[in-house]
C-alpha cells in the first residue's frame, strides 16, 4: 500500500485484493505486514467487536518480537500513545469523554463564524490574482485557522502542529513526531498558565483530570484528525464539484452537501486506518486473523464493496468514512459543517472557478492511510478583496484616526495572520 501504483490508483489495488475474500494480507511499508479488511460487513464486525479486536498496539506481535524496521515511516501512525485512539474499555471511555464533552461545548454558530472568517481572510489573499493552489492557499490553512480558534492556539504554534502532523501522514517518521510533540507541550503550558474559553482549556479543566502527558496525547489525536482529513475532504469535494461543472451540461448543480457525501463514500480522506489487534485467533468468513497481527480497515474499499449493492445516487450517511463502533469520529458533524461552509464560501465568491490543469495531471500524496491531493491549481476571473474592516484599516487613514483602539487590535491580529500566511507559503 505504499508504492506509486497504489497512490496512482488505489481502487485498482482494492479490486485485486478482493480475490482474497473479505480481508487480504498487505504490506503497509517495507517490511510491515498487516491484514486489510475490504468488506463492509467484516469491517463492521471488527470495528464493533472490541473484545476480539483491541486497539492497543502494544499487542502488535511483529513489533514486540523485533521484526519491524525501527525507522519505518508507518510507526508514528501505529505505535502506542496513551490516547483515545489506542485505548480500550474503561480507559478509552474516560479519555473519549474528555474529548466529546469539550468539543460539545463549542457552539455550532461560533464554528460557522470561525470558518467564514478564515475563508474570507484566506480568499482576500488570492482572489485579485485570478489563480490559486487551493491546497496551499485554502484547504490546508483553513482547518488549521479554525482549530486554532477552537483550541485557543496561537497561529505560529498551530503551523508547527500541522507541519508535524502532515509529516507523520506523509511518512516523515520520528522527526515529524518530535516536532508535533514539542509544539503541543508548549500549547498545554500556555493554557495551564492562561486558561480561556476554548477546547484545550475545557479539556484541561475536565473533571476526569488528565495530566499534561495524557492531555498532549489526546491533543495529538484531536488536532491531527481535525486538520489532515479535513483539508482532504475540502479539496476532494472541490475537485468533484469542478469536475461536475466542467463535464455536466447543467454546470455546477450538485449541492455542496451531496458532493461532500459523495466524497465520503467514494474517496474517504482516511482511506485505510483503524488498526486493531486480534486478542486471539479469530476466523470470519474463511479468513483467519492471527493474534497480534495489525488488522486495518479499508474505509475506501469497504464503502465500495460490491456486496453493498448501493446505488451511486444513494447519499445517506451509512458510509464508513468516519469509522464506526466505539472509536467512530466524535466530530463528524463539525467536520461536515467546516467543509460545507468553507466550500460554499469559495463558490459564492468565485462562481466561475475552474481547474487550471487537465484533471489527469493532478497528483496524490503517497502513503497507505490518506487520500490527499498534492495540489489543486484553479483559475477564475480576478475579484477585488472585500472591503472588510481589517482590509480598510490597512489603507484608510481617517478610519485609523477615529477608531484608534479598534484599529490597533485589528491591525495587530491582521499582521500576525499576514506573517503566518507569508511564512506558510514559503
Ligand atoms: C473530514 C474530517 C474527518 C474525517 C474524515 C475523520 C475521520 C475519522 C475516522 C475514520 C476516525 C476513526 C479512526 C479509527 O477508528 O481508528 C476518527 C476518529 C477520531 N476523530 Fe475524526 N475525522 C475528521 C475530522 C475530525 C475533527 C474535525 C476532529 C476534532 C476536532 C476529529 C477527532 C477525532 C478523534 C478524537 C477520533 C478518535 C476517537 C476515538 O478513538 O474514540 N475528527 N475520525
Amino acid at each position: 500500500l505504499y508504492g506509486a501504483d497504489f497512490t496512482a490508483d488505489p481502487h485498482a489495488v482494492y479490486e485485486r485484493l478482493r480475490a482474497h475474500g473479505p480481508a487480504a494480507p498487505v504490506e503497509l511499508a517495507p517490511g510491515v505486514p498487516a491484514m486489510l479488511v475490504i468488506s463492509y460487513a467484516t469491517a463492521l464486525e471488527v470495528l464493533k467487536n472490541p473484545s476480539l479486536f483491541a486497539r492497543d498496539s502494544r499487542r502488535w506481535r511483529d513489533r514486540n518480537e523485533g521484526r519491524i524496521p525501527k525507522d519505518s515511516p508507518i510507526l508514528p501512525m501505529m505505535d502506542y500513545r496513551p490516547n483515545a485512539l489506542f485505548s480500550d474499555g474503561k480507559e478509552h471511555a474516560r479519555l473519549r469523554r474528555v474529548i466529546t464533552d469539550s468539543l460539545e461545548k463549542w457552539d455550532r454558530h461560533e464554528l460557522r463564524r470561525a470558518v467564514e472568517r478564515a475563508a474570507g481572510s484566506l480568499m482576500d489573499r488570492f482572489t485579485a490574482t485570478g489563480k490559486a493552489d487551493l491546497i496551499r492557499d485554502y484547504a490546508r490553512p483553513l482547518p488549521l485557522m479554525v482549530l486554532n480558534t477552537m483550541f485557543g492556539c496561537p497561529p505560529e504554534l498551530g503551523l508547527r502542529i500541522v507541519t508535524g502532523m502532515s509529516g507523520i501522514f506523509d511518512g516523515a517518521g520520528e522527526e515529524a513526531n518530535a516536532q508535533l510533540t514539542e509544539a503541543l507541550i508548549e500549547l498545554v503550558r500556555i493554557k495551564r498558565a492562561n486558561p480561556g474559553e476554548d477546547v484545550t482549556s475545557w479539556m484541561l479543566g475536565h473533571n476526569e483530570h488528565l495530566n499534561d502527558e495524557e492531555l498532549i496525547n489526546q491533543l495529538v489525536t484531536v488536532l491531527g484528525a481535525g486538520t489532515e482529513p479535513q483539508q482532504n475532504l475540502i479539496a476532494s469535494t472541490v475537485l468533484l464539484l469542478l469536475d461536475e461543472a466542467a463535464t455536466s451540461e447543467r454546470g455546477m448543480d450538485l449541492p455542496v452537501k451531496d458532493a461532500i457525501a459523495t466524497v465520503l463514500w467514494n474517496s474517504p480522506p482516511i482511506a485505510n486506518y483503524a488498526a486493531h489487534y486480534p486478542t486471539k485467533e479469530v476466523a470470519i468468513d474463511d479468513v483467519t486473523f492471527t493474534e497480534g497481527t495489525p488488522t486495518l480497515i479499508s474505509f475506501a474499499a469497504a464503502n465500495d464493496d460490491p456486496m453493498l449493492e448501493r446505488q451511486h445516487s444513494e447519499l445517506n450517511n451509512s458510509h464508513l468514512a468516519f469509522g464506526a463502533g466505539p472509536h467512530a469520529c466524535p466530530a463528524q458533524e463539525q467536520a461536515q459543517l467546516i467543509a460545507e461552509v468553507a466550500i460554499e464560501a469559495l463558490l459564492k465568491r468565485l462562481p466561475d472557478i475552474q481547474l487550471a490543469v487537465p484533471e489527469p495531471q493532478l497528483t496524490w500524496r503517497p502513503g497507505p492511510i490518506h487520500r490527499a491531493l498534492t495540489s489543486l491549481p484553479v483559475e477564475f476571473a480576478p475579484v477585488k478583496p472585500r472591503k472588510t474592516v481589517s482590509n480598510i484599516l490597512s489603507t484608510d487613514k481617517s478610519t485609523q484616526m477615529t477608531n484608534r483602539d479598534q484599529a490597533k487590535s485589528k491591525a495587530s491580529k491582521r499582521s500576525r495572520w499576514s506573517s503566518f500566511l507569508t511564512w506558510w507559503r514559503k
